[in-house]
């Protein structure tokens, strides 16, 4: 049974990489991970704030209009924040890179315009094998065109790529008004691959203390609906690889990626639910499941039920479909 799938040139030995999180923070936790099968790992994000100390600058992205940058915030572990300074961070790369055999993809998490997107070089030179790139920004000012917003992701995107000739994934939000032609141009700028799609923390208000609040709620298989729909639709039209991203838990949303397009996965919530252990797991019923329906590799099923191979593109394509709608029945 054959396993292996390619990521941005990277070859995996399975589909799933372990994302962005604190299951990525520490050395013996990623080492843990690699010991369970993982493929590849996203390591927890660097952030601009840690990068650059020209917070004047942040400040101007972060605050303006009326709210802050919902992701800097609500990712901050502040627990851990002495060991992500910018400088350990390239010192966890070597170390990681010198005692583990599948690939480490740092992630770089920033949307000013800056030092931290120069920082990619520093990156390159302690080894990552390649960048995430998360953007996610908020726009709450109703100045602020579309295109402007769209030209943040790009002029970032092609100020990191200036710097490294590494593979440069970003993950995506799904708010783009055009997210089929906003991914193309992504890929012009130079990324190699898409992670479809980034989970921003929720909101929340907190009635007790009448405030609004931030939490970063557990996923679930039925979150993957947005992952399968664009995986599907992007499946071959762009020159880069697709990673689908939010809800993959089990091994059957392996497979739905798979089918709708997808390279690879990226797993955190179930990860943090039921251990390292569970890669194991997954992978063995991914097996198990792929002979009993004798596939005989994940480069086989890739795309099988993307837009252009489904006998029910409207699932993909249609919003509201009438007919689910009218004969819905509690
Ligand atoms: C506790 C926690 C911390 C996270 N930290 C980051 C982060 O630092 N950077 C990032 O890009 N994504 C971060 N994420 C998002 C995950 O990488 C992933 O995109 C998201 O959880 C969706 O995957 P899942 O459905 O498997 O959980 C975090 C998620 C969780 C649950």
């Amino acid at each position: 049974m054959d396993l292996t799938t390619t990521y941005m040139g990277l070859k995996l030995k399975n589909p799933i990489i372990v994302g962005a999180s604190p299951l990525t923070a520490t050395y013996d936790s990623i080492k843990e991970l690699e010991a369970n099968g993982a493929a590849a790992v996203v390591l927890h994000s660097i952030f601009e704030e840690q990068i650059n100390h020209e917070l004047h600058e942040i400040d101007h992205f972060l605050f303006k209009g009326s709210e802050d940058y919902a992701e800097a915030l609500g990712y901050f572990p502040e627990v851990t924040l002495s060991n992500l300074e910018s400088q350990n961070y390239l010192e966890e790369i070597k170390k990681l890179k010198e005692n583990l055999s599948i690939p480490v993809i740092a992630s770089l998490n920033g949307v000013s315009k800056g030092g931290w997107q120069e920082y990619a070089k520093k990156l390159e030179s302690a080894g990552v094998d390649a960048i995430e790139l998360n953007i996610t920004y908020i726009p709450t000012d109703i100045e602020t065109d579309a295109r402007e917003v769209e030209k943040l992701y790009l002029e970032a995107v092609e100020t990191v790529r200036a710097y490294v000739s590494i593979p440069i994934a970003v993950k995506m939000n799904a708010y783009f008004s055009a997210p089929a032609q906003m991914s193309k141009k992504l890929i012009d700028a130079g990324a190699n691959g898409l992670i479809l799609f980034d989970r921003p923390v929720h909101v929340d208000i907190d009635l007790e203390n009448l405030n609004a609040t931030q939490t970063i709620t557990p996923s679930s298989s039925n979150d993957m609906s947005e992952s399968l729909r664009w995986c599907a639709i992007l499946y071959k039209k762009l020159n880069a690889s697709l990673c689908a991203s939010t809800g993959v838990n089990t091994h059957e949303d392996i497979l739905k990626a798979m089918m709708s397009g997808a390279d690879a996965v990226q797993m955190v919530t179930a990860l943090k639910k039921n251990g390292a252990v569970h890669i194991k797991e997954v992978l063995a019923n991914l097996q198990t499941w792929m002979e009993e329906k004798e596939y005989i590799s994940i480069e086989q099923m890739k795309g099988s039920i993307s837009l252009h191979h489904t006998t029910n593109p409207a699932a993909y394509q249609r919003a509201n479909y009438m007919r689910l709608l009218t004969d819905y029945r509690y």
